[in-house]
């Protein structure tokens, strides 16, 4: 499976409540995690054990130093990993007692992924994983040269951002939480489930499956064969940072496995449950044994 996205890294700290327009609060000391959207759901499925490269990149410094490292662990390929001339991305997390979280993100390098970037061979691994941290005309030549050749393609729209028509049409299997799916529609996010699956049903095209999922209201789709929906796992939340991306990565592993959608998003949801009691980016994404413990598939 070959990811192009985002590897930022995280600065975090956590604080009774989140400051107000104009205000300071005092927070913990911070830390340092790895994440970014891209890398983040590219570790989860490679923890799950999906072979994945990553297509991205980063700055010449020590960040970029310790992200590239980080992912070399996972047993992720960096061929297309390029270093640039800009600081690597980084992200500022604020992560309120409860475990919601506010987050900016500082692109950085992260904004130098061009399409000359992506591999020759992309349309060779079959599974392509977006998500919408680097440039849009990246993911979109991305998506589309795979799409051409016959592969799948799931993006993850986020952060939230329109989608050009060209780019919607490629895409087999797209995924949003509920405030997500609202904004492309330029509608309040869905209030329940039964409105989620209205919205899921809006947004996907003839050959697509949307995925909207609800955070404590478990998840939803609607595509080709027909809709559904899974319960959220009931879970002590200590951190929600990166439940989203272990859900997306589970997903692609679980469908590029062969898994039918079904049970491609039960292993999605139960992996974006046990994410939520950890915390942190990289640090709260399963293994395969743990999910498997979890869960008890
Ligand atoms: O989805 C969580 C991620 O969003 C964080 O790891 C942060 O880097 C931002 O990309």
């Amino acid at each position: 499976m070959n990811v192009v996205g985002s590897i930022n890294m995280d600065v975090v700290v956590e604080v009774e409540r989140a400051p107000a327009p104009g205000e300071t609060v005092l927070g913990s000391d911070y830390r340092l995690h790895p994440g970014g959207k891209g890398a983040n759901q590219a570790v989860a499925a490679a923890r799950l054990g999906a072979p994945v490269a990553m297509i991205g990149c980063l700055g010449h410094d020590a960040y970029g130093d310790a992200l590239y490292q980080t992912l070399r662990r996972e047993q992720i390929a960096l061929e297309h990993v390029r270093r640039v001339d800009t600081p690597s991305g980084a992200a500022f997390i604020t992560v309120e007692r409860g475990g919601q979280n506010r987050i900016v993100v500082a692109p950085g390098a992260n904004a130098q992924l061009g399409p000359e970037q992506l591999p020759a061979d992309l349309e060779a691994g079959g599974w392509l994983l977006l998500q919408l941290e680097v440039p849009r005309e990246t993911v979109t030549a991305a998506a589309r040269r795979v799409r051409a050749a016959g592969g799948r393609v799931v993006l993850n729209a986020a952060p939230a951002a329109p989608l050009p028509a060209v780019l919607a049409e490629a895409v087999d299997v797209l995924v949003v939480n509920e405030t997500e799916a609202g904004a492309l529609l330029g509608l309040p996010p869905p209030a329940h489930a039964e409105e989620a699956l209205q919205v899921a049903a809006r947004l996907r095209t003839p050959r697509s499956t949307v995925i909207v999922t609800l955070g404590a209201g478990g998840s939803v789709w609607s595509g080709p064969t027909g809709q559904g929906s899974v319960a959220a796992l009931p879970v002590e939340v200590i951190d929600t940072t990166a439940c989203g991306d272990a859900y997306v990565g589970a997903l692609a592993w679980a469908l590029s496995s062969g898994q039918p959608l079904t049970r491609a998003v039960e292993l999605a949801n139960a992996n974006g449950a046990l994410a939520a009691t950890r915390e942190g980016a990289q640090p709260s994404l399963p293994t395969f044994q743990e999910l498997w413990r979890f869960a008890s598939f």
